[in-house]
């Protein structure tokens, strides 16, 4: 249970040796449980709760058998382990348990000599992680932000833990919108075939192209010409559908290539001739019902509104797109997991996803996971849905433009210009500025609308991206201002131990290792927010360590260092190695100075 290879965490650990105790006193009973982190000292480190069922349970096969009964038969059957030093049972059945120093200290030694390593998988999952998915000619805007930020972590955690991930962006290429802009293109750029169009703002031409088609009939008519066209492969019209996706392109990826995030394109166009089969499919199995013109779809839940598969002009729809998708991504990607990530205002398209996906025998509940990672709206400080001062939607490159101008300014008021060298300071400019907005999105509670506010993120107290990075400099510089070397640290991991017998030490260090139990908490319920507060409690124990233990100490007077606690050193430097994986699957940069 011990063993750092398949080490799985202390929860996963407990939970391991408390169930085997449970099995061996109550083999008769089939009781799954866990063990949970006590909500005071007083209750020990962890807990496990399942005395009470155990009793409710016994009562039902006639046996009476109290919960203070049944903790204590369990607690007598617990075998023996390394990890729990002491066990007290409460009046209510609860199990108490205290954890081991020695085990602590040896398992945190173990990470800092060989790194953190994830905890072991029972199994490699194949998972399609959806997010980001702006769509081509119109505004990419804080709402794919959000999905770009929140996808993207969430892709890290499970690639961290060692799973095979498959990062989509189901971008929004296809669809009736791009006839309005080939036809408007052909009158604006007559040699696109040629050339790339000069188009400076796509979302203005958009805009053009959308009056046009308002307002002129013989237009109008073009548009709807030219979508027939692209949908039959028409060369020209498919050039010019490419052209404009690809300046679309080029603007999404400069956003990702600033906030580091990878991505395969694999927009809606990409089904085209999988949505085709899908539609032929669902036709022949009698699943498409007519309504006014259009093939409709219902899932299994009555109740739930259809989904529209082929519009009454023929053409294909965003729920087509999704159809064929599903399908494709279960049969051909052979997905154990599927994970969508869009605001909370789709729930309801994803929930007629599933459904008909599920009549139609494309997803089968029992062997593919999905799910429907939400979010809500981003607002701006009046408590009002983010727009700009003039009232339009905010522009990305814009909002990170800000970010870095703002990041400077909080820096330079900090006089760190004038510390740092250029280089430094330009590291420390964008880390601050990304890693703010994006930890500003991941520590809330994703389903809450969340208020932007450059001012609040930018604060260097409180549960913050620029708190955090600060936090790290700080203990990295503690044995560096010593003059001790890394190398140095190395080699005093063999031979120190970490030290527990401070209180602080001991809160840090089992601080320290709760960091698996949170991982494994993410795949559960897929909230960041959970890895951000336990950086908040580890930044916090560690500055409570750190005001109560000296790690250097010097003369008063002279500065001097009189002696160095390379024990404790080493405890900042395990602090040091976990906020970093944090950093890492929140994607933050840690900076070596700022
Ligand atoms: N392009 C869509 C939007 O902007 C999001 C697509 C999400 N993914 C999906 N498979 N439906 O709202």
């Amino acid at each position: 249970i011990y063993d750092p290879e398949s080490f799985n965490g202390i929860k996963e650990a407990l939970t391991q040796i408390c169930m085997v105790a449970l099995r061996e006193a109550y083999p008769q009973l089939e009781i799954e449980q866990v063990v949970q982190p006590s909500g005071k000292p007083m209750f020990g480190d962890y807990q496990f709760n399942a005395a009470m069922q155990v009793s409710k349970e016994l009562k039902n096969l006639g046996i009476k058998c109290a919960p203070a009964e049944v903790g204590k038969a369990i607690a007598s059957k617990l075998p023996a382990n390394k990890i729990i030093d002491k066990v007290e049972v409460a009046p209510a059945g609860f199990i108490n348990m205290w954890l081991s120093k020695e085990f602590c200290r040896n398992l945190l030694l173990e990470q800092v000599r060989c790194g953190i390593k994830p905890p072991k998988l029972e199994k490699r999952l194949r998972i399609v992680v959806d997010f980001s998915a702006p769509n081509v000619a119109k505004q990419m805007h804080v709402g794919h932000l959000r999905s770009t930020i929140i996808g993207d972590s969430i892709a890290r955690s499970l690639e961290f833990l060692g799973h095979d991930v498959l990062r989509i962006n189901h971008v929004g290429d296809w669809g009736t919108q791009f006839g309005m802009l080939i036809a408007h293109l052909q009158d604006t750029f007559p040699n696109y075939l040629n050339e790339m169009p000069p188009i400076e703002d796509l979302q203005k031409f958009y805009k053009e192209s959308k009056l046009r088609f308002d307002t002129d009939e013989d237009f109008k008519k073009r548009a709807y010409e030219c979508v027939v066209n692209l949908q039959g492969h028409e060369k020209d019209h498919v050039k010019g559908w490419q052209q404009i996706c690809e300046i679309s392109r080029k603007e999404f990826q400069s956003i990702y290539d600033q906030l580091n995030i990878k991505l395969i394109e694999r927009g809606e166009s990409f089904y085209q001739s999988r949505m085709e089969s899908t539609v032929e499919y669902l036709r022949e199995k009698g699943f498409l019902e007519m309504d006014d013109g259009r093939l409709i779809m219902f899932g299994l839940e009555e109740g739930n509104i259809p989904f529209t598969i082929v519009k009454s002009d023929g053409g294909f729809t965003y729920d087509t797109s999704d159809m064929a998708a599903i399908r494709q991504r279960i049969e051909e990607e052979k997905a154990d997991w599927i994970i969508y990530v869009t605001d909370m205002g789709q729930s309801n398209h994803f929930k007629v996803l599933y459904s008909c996906a599920e009549r139609c025998g494309f997803y089968d509940p029992s062997k593919v996971r999905i799910d429907h990672v939400g979010f809500g709206v981003v607002l701006g400080e009046d408590r009002k849905k983010f727009k700009t001062r003039s009232g339009d939607t905010v522009k990305l490159q814009e909002l990170l433009d800000e970010g870095l101008s703002r990041s400077e300014e909080t820096l330079k008021s900090k006089n760190r210009h004038n510390v740092l060298t250029p280089e430094e300071f330009e590291a420390a400019k964008k880390a601050v500025a990304y890693g703010c907005i994006k930890y500003a999105d991941l520590c809330h509670n994703r389903v809450n609308d969340y208020v932007f506010s450059f001012d609040k993120m930018l604060d260097d107290k409180g549960n913050t991206a620029v708190y955090m990075l600060y936090a790290v400099t700080r203990i990295r510089s503690i044995a560096s201002n010593a003059n001790i070397t890394s190398k140095q640290l190395i080699e005093a991991a063999k031979t120190e131990r970490i030290p527990v017998d401070h209180e602080k030490e001991w809160k840090l260090v089992k601080a320290l290792l709760r960091f698996h139990d949170e991982l494994i908490k993410i795949t559960e319920d897929l909230c960041l927010h959970h890895l951000c507060e336990y950086l908040y409690d580890v930044a916090s124990s560690f500055t409570e360590f750190y005001d109560a233990c000296y790690c250097i100490e010097k003369d008063g007077k002279t500065g001097e260092v009189l002696k160095i606690h390379m024990d404790r050193l080493l405890l900042c430097e395990a602090t040091a190695l976990v906020m970093e994986k944090c950093f890492w699957i929140l994607g933050l940069t840690p900076v070596s100075r700022m």
